[in-house]
């Protein structure tokens, strides 16, 4: 069988209106400004508010610009995936929410829970229905509110992260252009340094899990990082040496935006300048599945017809990832996609 590539079309994105700063954070808990910004390079997060709103108000919001951008209908998706771990509900998936929000009633739906590495996992997946035939429009959005599995009395971990959804827009296109190649990985080894324990099978919600503060994020920092930061700059490496790219030939590199001490030793292990990372953790912390959307979309008019794009993502789970994206377009000139 001969495979089509798979290509984005257009990006878009959303943050919630509402800032939450580190000068707040300091009422909150024993923190400073600059203990954060330091060890993390956040100065602020958005915050999604309001009650009875989850994660498919950012996602919906996402799918309808890119149908928007793209001149289409939502009648014309032939599939939306969203990778998420703060999904509305375990079940029905937010994609099928999503889907329903906007009448996508031609496309199948669901969710990829490969916590921040989400986004490159759901990538790859989305691309291979396109590759095959199979769909002609497939959406693949990462979307977050982590601030609903925050624990605000945590400093370990509360100010780290904040809400938002972006994505993208797969089609089939021109042969050479697109996503060329993923590198996708996995170990459970860190199922014991960053997890969720409670409301799932093992421990379903009951009073004590809610008092023992089972239903909040947790993550034991400093190992994690040090895994990161060595997979994270492994397999960037891995799949510039496959593609046989070298650091200038890299135009832009996309990282979770975790924490800038991990993307900046990812660049320098690609030999890649700082000046080509797209970075925003300092205005939106840790969204999870939606960073490295989210720099896409605030990236894409400066991204340019054939530049060489590398994606990269470490998170729960263990889960990691890489992916070569050889960019399809020139944005017109005029559009911005900055945040107001
Ligand atoms: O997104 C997917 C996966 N996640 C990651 O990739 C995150 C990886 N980890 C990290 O980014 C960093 O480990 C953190 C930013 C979470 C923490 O930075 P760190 O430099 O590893 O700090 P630490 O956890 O080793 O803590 C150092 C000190 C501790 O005090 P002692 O024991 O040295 O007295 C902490 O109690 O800093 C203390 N600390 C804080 N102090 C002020 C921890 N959190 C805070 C805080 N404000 N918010």
């Amino acid at each position: 069988m001969q495979l089509k590539s798979a290509s984005i079309t257009t990006v878009s994105g959303y943050v919630p209106e509402d800032i939450l700063t580190n000068a707040e954070l300091e009422k909150l808990v024993e923190t400073s400004d600059e203990w954060i910004q330091t060890r993390t390079g956040i100065k602020e997060r958005r915050v999604l508010k309001g009650e009875g709103r989850g994660t498919s108000v950012m996602a919906t919001e996402v799918l309808r610009q890119l149908c928007e951008k793209r001149g289409i209908s939502p009648l014309e998706l032939d599939g939306v995936i969203i990778a998420t771990v703060t999904p509305d509900y375990f079940f029905p998936s937010t994609a099928n929410l999503v889907c329903h929000n906007l009448g996508a009633t031609n496309a199948f739906s669901f969710d990829m829970a490969a916590a921040c590495s989400g986004f490159v996992y759901a990538l790859e997946t989305g691309a291979n229905f396109i590759r095959t035939g199979g769909a002609q429009k497939i959406a693949v959005i990462g979307a977050d509110k982590m601030t609903s599995i925050v624990d605000y009395t945590d400093r370990n971990t509360c100010i780290l992260f904040g809400d938002a959804a972006a994505g993208v827009l797969l089609e089939p296109g021109e042969e050479g252009y697109g996503l060329i190649d993923s590198i996708l990985r996995s170990d459970g080894v860190g199922k014991d340094l960053i997890y969720l324990h409670g409301g799932g099978s093992v421990n379903p919600p009951t009073q004590e899990t809610i008092e023992k503060g089972m239903h909040y994020f947790y993550q034991d920092g400093k190992s994690v990082f040090k895994y990161a930061v060595t997979n994270m700059a492994d397999v960037a490496a891995e799949i510039m040496e496959r593609n046989k790219l070298k650091g200038e030939d890299v135009a832009w590199l996309v990282p979770h935006q975790a924490n800038k001490r991990i993307i900046d030793a990812t660049a320098n292990r690609m030999g890649v300048s700082t000046d080509k990372v797209t970075l925003n953790i300092d205005r939106y912390g840790n969204t999870t599945a939606a960073t490295i959307p989210l720099c896409l979309w605030e990236w894409e008019n400066k991204f340019k017809r054939g530049d060489n794009i590398i994606l990269a993502a470490f998170g729960g789970g263990f889960t990691w990832g890489s992916a070569y994206i050889k960019w399809g377009y020139n944005t017109p000139s005029g559009s911005d996609n900055q945040v107001v």
